[in-house]
Parts: structure tokens; sequence; C-alpha cells
């Protein structure tokens, strides 16, 4: 009843927002994106790729529009110009989450939600590369590729598929997306270089050579230091390496409950623990920073590698409260966040019912009352939010400064927090960010 009221709330508020319809009109995405001043740039890039609007326009799936501002702003994404056609269509693909999500249902939990960007030249997730949304101060950021962040500015605009039996929603968001890119990549710009410097190394491990290239569904566990933690010889490496992959599953933050186990590439099996205060645990390790987007699917930064010659290890802990091995139930804290999880196909189908009585609403009050005010349009999220900053604190109590956040993408090690700007311009131009740069093709 409480998610009628407010979905029937936000539903109203949408279609407030798009002053100056006629309302003998149809609520199409033309209609409503020709009455959306914001939205001239991202309606002129859509236009160009037929295909992609007459999908958006059969609803059922919600629009993450970058504003003009954004666009503006928009110096392309690393040697891909706006104008580069097929990167275009890839990236406002990646703007298209599958299904409908009013503002309402993004700021109840966590949520990574597949989008249109399929598996292809920049991406390899089936059913479609994830993006974060994240409650943050009664608002919603985005999070992307290097856990860049985009504010919704404007939310719940509402439009039908011409047989007005689908309801769409576009919300704007204040920056163009970043897709995200190359795990290898991804792991140097974070400063994994531990990591990164092993995954170089050479002999590459044939099992785990599909990761480093272009083949789909991967979860990785990053440890922070993996120096001294690796042994020489190639196949207890491999061995050692195998067991922080995990192929065939993307397993995001919320995916962790408590001794959940998942078989890894080594083909020995991982636990997951969740602490009574929600930290999170794989093992004995400690996720200390969770869910970076990558173009195959997602990896998880450990505070120390993981042995698979210690199958058993737990976190510590356990030792105090727990030395039995029968499971404790995870805390509250922890079922808030895999409450996440339950936005499915029965809520998406629910508010797109929800959405139509909105509709029909919205309709007889405008015949009895014309609208004087201004159109309701949310306040901007302002990016730099600190709630943002606490959101990242789930899993990380151990290094906060060092490892919270998109800012510290680039200055991992440093206390000092840059804008987007500054990121952008240290990346840029170095190298491609897609398969052009990745080491692996070298065997
Ligand atoms: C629909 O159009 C007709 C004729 O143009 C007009 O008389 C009527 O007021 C319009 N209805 C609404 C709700 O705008
Ligand atoms: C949207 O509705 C308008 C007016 O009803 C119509 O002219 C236009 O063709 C529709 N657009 C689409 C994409 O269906
Ligand atoms: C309404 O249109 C959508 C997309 O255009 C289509 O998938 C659906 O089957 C249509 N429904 C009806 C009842 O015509
Ligand atoms: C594409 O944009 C770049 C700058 O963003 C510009 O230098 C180039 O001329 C443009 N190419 C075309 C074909 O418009
Ligand atoms: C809407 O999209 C969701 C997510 O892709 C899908 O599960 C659902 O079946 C779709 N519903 C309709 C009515 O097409
Ligand atoms: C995506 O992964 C699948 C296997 O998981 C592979 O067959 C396909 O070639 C990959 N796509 C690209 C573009 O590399
Ligand atoms: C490993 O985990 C899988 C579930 O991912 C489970 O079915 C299997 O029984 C586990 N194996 C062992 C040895 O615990
Ligand atoms: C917890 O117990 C394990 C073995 O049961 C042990 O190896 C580890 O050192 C213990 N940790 C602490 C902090 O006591
Ligand atoms: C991860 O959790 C989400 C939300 O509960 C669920 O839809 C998805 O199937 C889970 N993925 C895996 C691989 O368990
Ligand atoms: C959460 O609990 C674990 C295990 O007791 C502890 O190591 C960690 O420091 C705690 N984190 C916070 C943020 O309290």
């Amino acid at each position: 009843m409480l998610l009628y009221v407010a979905c029937f709330a936000a539903c109203l508020a949408a279609l407030c927002s798009a002053q100056e319809l006629n309302f003998n009109q149809t609520w199409n995405l033309t209609t409503v994106l020709s009455n959306q001043a914001q939205l001239t740039q991202f309606t002129t890039h859509l236009n160009a790729y037929p295909a992609l609007f007459s999908t958006l326009a059969n609803a059922n799936v919600t629009i993450l529009a970058p504003s003009n501002e954004a666009w503006s702003k928009y110096s392309g994404d690393d040697g891909h110009s706006a104008n580069d056609t097929a990167f275009l269509e890839s990236l406002l693909s990646y703007h298209i989450v599958k299904g409908v999500y009013p503002s309402v249902v993004l700021k109840e939990d966590v949520k990574f939600l597949p989008t249109l960007l399929g598996p292809g030249q920049f991406a390899n997730v089936t059913g479609g590369l994830h993006l974060g949304a994240y409650p943050a101060e009664g608002n919603v950021v985005f999070e992307t590729g290097l856990k860049e962040r985009s504010g919704l500015v404007t939310a719940d605009i509402a439009y039908t598929a011409d047989n007005i039996s689908v309801v769409g929603i576009v919300h704007i968001v204040n920056e163009v997306f970043r897709i995200p890119i190359a795990e290898v990549t991804t792991v140097t710009d974070v400063g994994l270089n531990d990591v990164a410097a092993l995954q170089l190394t050479q002999p590459v491990d044939q099992k785990l050579v599909g990761f480093l290239g272009l083949e789909s569904d991967w979860t990785m566990f990053a440890p922070k230091a993996a120096k001294g933690a690796f042994p020489s010889t190639d196949a207890e490496s491999f061995a050692i390496q195998e067991y922080h992959f995990i192929k065939g599953q993307v397993l995001f933050s919320y995916n962790f409950t408590d001794r959940r186990e998942v078989t890894t590439v080594n083909g020995k099996n991982l636990t997951f623990y969740v602490a009574p205060n929600g930290t999170r645990y794989v093992n004995d390790a400690m996720i200390v920073d969770s869910d970076y987007l990558i173009s195959t699917g997602v990896f998880h930064v450990i505070d120390t590698a993981l042995d698979p010659r210690i199958e058993d290890a737990r976190p510590s802990y356990l030792n105090a409260t727990d030395s039995s091995s029968t499971g404790q139930p995870a805390s509250s804290s922890s079922a808030g966040l895999s409450s996440g999880a339950k936005v499915g196909i029965g809520v998406s189908v629910t508010i797109v019912i929800l959405a139509i009585l909105g509709v029909t609403a919205f309709f007889l009050l405008r015949r009895r009352k014309r609208r004087t005010g201004p159109p309701s349009e949310l306040p901007a999220t302002a990016t730099k939010a600190g709630g943002w900053r606490e959101m990242h604190q789930m899993s990380d109590d151990k290094h906060p400064q060092e490892m919270q956040g998109a800012n510290s993408v680039h200055e991992i090690h440093s206390e000092g927090r840059s804008g987007r700007g500054e990121m952008e311009g240290s990346s840029e131009g170095t190298r491609s960010r897609y398969g052009g740069s990745q080491p692996y093709e070298m065997q």
C-alpha cells in the first residue's frame, strides 16, 4: 500500500514535470522528449539511431538521459568522441536500464541494473552491462565505469508506448556515463599495481585468458597487496590466481550473503561471511571496496590474497563469537543491502500498472483543474554529497581515506579527492581503454 501511494505520487509528479503538453496527444517518447528543454542534445543523438529509438519508444525501460549541460562538458571517452557512431550508440545504450524504475524505487536501496549495452565491442556481460544506482541524501546517484558518479536532476518523466499499455520513465542526469572498461586497465587506474603487475607476468594462466580478454561474466577479487603472496612456480601461482576468479556469474556486494559458497576457476570454493556490523568477508579476507564495474563483470578489492590451501579460512571475528561452524543469520545491516535484490520483475510489472493508474488519475485531475505552478522537479543531487561517502563505508572501515568513492580512483594513496574533470584529464588519450590496450593478446 505504501509503495502504491509513493509510486502514485511519483508518477503524478513525473507527469507534472512535462508541462504544456496537449492532452489530446499520446504521451509517447517523442512528445515527452520534445517537451524537455534540457534534453535537446540527447534527443538529437538518439534520433541518429532509429532502431534504438524505436526500442525505447516501446517503453518498459528507464532512460537515464544526460542533460544538455552534461553533453556540453563531455569530451568523449578515451579516443572515442561523441561523433564516433559505433561508440555513441553503445554509449546511449549504456544509459538505458531494462525495466521501469521510478525514483522512489531507486531510493530504496543499492541496485546494479542491467542496461541495453549487450555483449559486443564494448562489453561482455550476458543480459547487459550493469550500472549502479545508490540512494544518496534523499536522491539517487548513478555509478558507472571507474566509479564515476552522475546525479539525478529531474526524475520520473513518464511516457507510454503508443498503445498506452506499457510505461517508460526518463530521468535526467548531470553527467554522461563512462562505460566500464577492461579489468586490467581498471585495476591500474584504481592503483592496484600488484594485481596489475601480476596479470602482466608471463606466462599467463590459460584458464584466465578469457577474463583478461573479452569473455563474458566474471567476478574477481583483487587483493590490495599481492606482492609476496604468490609463490614462484607457475603451477602454484596459477592455482592461487584462479582462486580469485569466478566465471559465469557477476556477483555484486549484495550477492555476498552470509555463508554463501561459490566455486572458483580453481575448482575450490570460496565462502562469504557478513559480520554483525555488515562488513563482508570472502574466506578470511575483508572486502574493503566493492563493486568496481568492468567490461566483463565486476571486481572487489580485498585486504589480503586468498589461499586455496586454506579453503576453510574464516574471518577472525568468528573466533570469539562463533566457534562452531553453524551459521548465524546475517545482521540487519546486510539484510538492508540485500533487499536491493528484491526489486524484480514483479515490482516492475506492478509499477507499470501503477504508473498507468497514475496517468489515468492525472488525466482526470487535469480535466478538473488547470495547473498553474512551475513544473515540479527534484533538486539536483550534489555529486560530492557526503551521503555517498557513507555508502562506501559499508565495506570499508580499514582505509576510509584511501579506498572510497570515485574520486579516489586515480589518487588512491593520497588523501585528496579530485573532481571528475581532473580524472578525465589524467586518463585521457594515454591509451585505449578497450580491446586495444589489452596486453594479453601477446600469446
Ligand atoms: C482536445 O482537443 C479539442 C479540439 O481541439 C479541444 O476542444 C479539447 O479541449 C482538447 N482537450 C484537452 C484535454 O486539451
Ligand atoms: C507520438 O505521438 C505523436 C502524436 O500523437 C505522433 O505524431 C508520433 O508519431 C508518435 N511518435 C511515436 C514514436 O510513436
Ligand atoms: C503495445 O505495444 C508494445 C510495444 O509497441 C507491444 O509490445 C505490445 O504487445 C502492445 N500491446 C498491445 C496490447 O497491443
Ligand atoms: C568529431 O569530433 C572531433 C572533436 O570532438 C572533431 O575533431 C572531428 O572533426 C569530428 N569529426 C567529425 C566527422 O565530425
Ligand atoms: C519489462 O522489462 C523487464 C526487465 O527486462 C522484463 O522482465 C519484463 O518482462 C518486461 N515487461 C514487459 C511488460 O515487457
Ligand atoms: C564474449 O564472451 C563470449 C564467451 O563468453 C565469447 O564467445 C565472445 O567472443 C565474447 N565477445 C567478444 C566481443 O569478445
Ligand atoms: C561449493 O559450492 C557449491 C555452490 O556454489 C556447492 O554446490 C558445493 O557443494 C560446494 N562444494 C563444497 C565442497 O563445499
Ligand atoms: C582464528 O582461528 C583460526 C583457526 O581456527 C586461527 O588460524 C586464527 O589465527 C584465529 N584468529 C584470531 C584473530 O585469533
Ligand atoms: C545477485 O543478486 C540479485 C539481486 O538479488 C539477483 O537478482 C541476482 O540473480 C544475484 N546474482 C547471482 C549470480 O546470484
Ligand atoms: C565490523 O566487524 C569486524 C569484525 O568484528 C571488524 O573487524 C570491523 O572493524 C568492523 N567494522 C566496523 C566498521 O565497525
